[in-house]
Formats: structure tokens, sequence, C-alpha cells
């Protein structure tokens, strides 16, 4: 089978794609046939460590390989058809579509991955297109993730800081469905018009505004781009806001940690993670129209490096799926 590979860490050249031996089932596992996998923001860092402090570089090669990358694979984020199922898988039949997550194993730039009938992985109705799974599976569940962490309730006001990004378009949508109204969105000058169709209610031009030098304040500040400050924006929370921020430096979290107990505004430094339950969750929002990833490019899975170039440049809107 085809798959993407990467044998060291390093810019979007040392993705190559190469032939390997298509993964049989053990039993309890099932092997989808991949239909689309996300290329995401987090695959971009993975594969380079660009834009990590030096600290979260450390612990990045840690956790995924010290001098190369452990799992030469990347990618999570897929969506495909059950195409064979080993001894004693009981929650899946051959030739349903599914969706799902690999999570930190990755291996999923890929033609097919096997997955345990227990990972996360859900079916896929019909009415979703495999690219719309992929790209829940990410950019959905990750800001799912954050609001539900900062337990945002019905009336509250949130601005979300890169809100064109493939976190920044689901968290608008989702605050919607919570209740929330008054959504301020950050973005670009291009992608405007994209975050006004999906719910903001009010857009602030980063190109040409600072929203810290502008008037309003907020239940919550999430900022998908990391390059606001707790310290410097919390003036801009009102009591009892919280600031999420979905990139940070490793020193973030144990910092917020010994902040929040001496301030009614909350930092919150996570990993988000993905589950059955959010995926669920998702897939009937996305049923009664309340939610629709946005997908602005899919590559063919040959043409890797190419989406990586365009996801690092730091621009991207919405979501990115290669197809293999
Ligand atoms: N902690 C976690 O568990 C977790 C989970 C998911 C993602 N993440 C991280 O969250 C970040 C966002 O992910 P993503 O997939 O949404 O990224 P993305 O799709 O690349 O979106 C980032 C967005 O930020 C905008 N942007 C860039 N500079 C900006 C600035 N100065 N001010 C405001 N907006 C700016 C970009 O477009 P414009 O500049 O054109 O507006 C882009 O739309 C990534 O760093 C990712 O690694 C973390």
């Amino acid at each position: 089978m085809k798959v993407v590979i990467r044998t060291e860490y390093g810019g979007p050249d040392v993705l190559s794609v190469v032939e390997i031996d298509k993964p049989k089932p053990k039993p309890g596992e099932v092997l989808i046939k991949v239909a689309a996998v996300a290329a995401t923001s987090a695959d971009s860092k993975m594969r380079g460590l660009q834009g990590l402090s030096p600290s979260m570089r450390v612990l990045t090669r840690l956790v995924f390989g010290f001098i190369k990358p452990r799992n030469p694979i990347l990618g999570s984020f897929f969506s495909g058809t059950v195409e064979q199922v080993g001894d004693n898988v009981t929650k899946f039949a051959v030739g349903q579509e599914v969706f799902g997550s690999t999570g930190m194993k990755q291996g999923a730039y890929a033609e097919y991955v096997c997955l345990p009938q227990t990972g996360v992985v859900v079916i896929k109705p019909s009415e979703m297109s495999f690219s719309q799974g992929a790209s829940i599976s990410f950019g959905g569940t990750s800001a799912l993730c954050f609001l539900q962490k900062a337990g945002i309730q019905p009336g509250e006001s949130i601005l979300i800081n890169g809100a064109g990004g493939d976190v920044g378009l689901a968290a608008i949508q989702l605050v919607r469905k919570f209740g929330v109204t008054e959504i301020t969105a950050v973005c670009g000058t291009d992608k405007i018009d994209t975050v006004s169709q999906m719910g903001a209610s009010r857009v602030i031009d980063y190109q040409n505004e600072n929203f810290a030098e502008m008037d309003g304040s907020y239940d919550v500040i999430f900022d998908t781009v990391g390059n606001l400050n707790f310290n410097c924006h919390k003036a801009k929370l009102k009591k009892n806001g919280r600031m999420l921020s979905a990139f940070f430096p490793l020193s973030a979290p144990l910092r917020a940690m010994i902040m929040n107990l001496f301030s009614n505004k909350k930092h919150v430094c996570i990993v988000a993670e993905e589950s059955v339950e959010s995926l669920n969750y998702l897939t009937e929002l996305f049923r009664t129209g309340d939610f629709k990833p946005l997908i602005s490019h899919s590559w063919p899975l040959d043409d890797t490096a190419i989406a990586h170039r365009y996801i690092q440049n730091g621009h991207k809107l919405g979501s990115v799926v290669l197809l293999p």
C-alpha cells in the first residue's frame, strides 16, 4: 500500500511517498481503507517542529522519537470503509463507512489503517462526506474539548483568535449551538466573509486593528494562534473569564495552574483529546445542520508536501484533506 513517510524532522520536502505491506487486522481490530485523511496544523508541527518553543521541541522529540520520528507515517484523523475485520470484532462489519482518529499512534497518511474496534472510530452517516468526516475528527473535536473545558454557558461572550482556521471555524459554530450569540472573530482580511457566514457577530481584522486596544471584554477568549499572552490580555476578560490557549510553551500549563489559584480569571492550556462520545456528539450536530466543517483544499496523497507547504504558512482557511 501507498504511505507518506518522513525519516527525519524537517521541511515539507522530507515527506515522500513509498510502498509498504498492507497491514492485517489482529483479533479485535478492523482494517480500514482510508478515503480521506486530514492534513493538520499539528501534523505540520510534528513534521518540522517549527514554531515550537525549545522546551516543547525537546518534549515532542521525547514523545515521538528523539533523533528521528519513531513512526515515520504522520496523520491521525481519517475516514474510510471497513475492508476486513479481525477475530472477535462485533462492533463493526465489512463495508461500513467510518471516521475517527488513530491518536498519538498516527500512521493515517496511508491507504489503509488498522485500529482496535474499541478505538476512536464511529460510523459515518451517508450524508457526511469522507472529507468532512476526516475534518470533524480534528477541528471539531479539538474545539469541542476546549469549549467544554471552559464550561461555556448560554449568554456568555467569546472572542476567537485565529477564527478562520480549522479549530476557529469549528469553535464559531459550536458556541452558537451552546447558546452564545456574542461571538467576536479575529482573522485576516481575506477570511472576514467566511467567519461572518459561519456565525461571527463581530469581526476584527487583525491586519488593521488590535482587539486589545479596542473596547470590549469577554467571558472567554479562545486563542488558537498562540500569540496572546494571558498576563497581557487578562484585562480583556470579564470577572470569572477564561482564556483558552490551543498553542503554548511547555511552561504554560504549570504557570496557569499556579496563577489560577490566585485569580478569578482562569488560563486553560490543555492538549485536546478525541473520544467516541465527542465524535458521536459532532455527528449529531452535523445531522441537524448545526455544524459543518469547511474544507478549503484537498490534495491527492502524492501531493502531501504541497499540502504541508500551504499549512505551514500559518494562514490556512478551515481544513485540508489528503485523498489516498
Ligand atoms: N492544544 C491542542 O490540543 C490543540 C488542538 C488542535 C490544534 N492545536 C493548535 O492550535 C493552533 C490552531 O490550529 P488550527 O488547525 O486551527 O490552525 P490553522 O487551521 O492553521 O488556523 C490558524 C488560523 O490563524 C490565523 N492567523 C494567523 N496569524 C494570526 C494572527 N496574528 N491573528 C489572528 N489570526 C491569525 C490564520 O489565518 P489568517 O492569518 O489568514 O487569519 C489561520 O486561519 C495550531 O497551533 C495547532 O497546533 C492545539
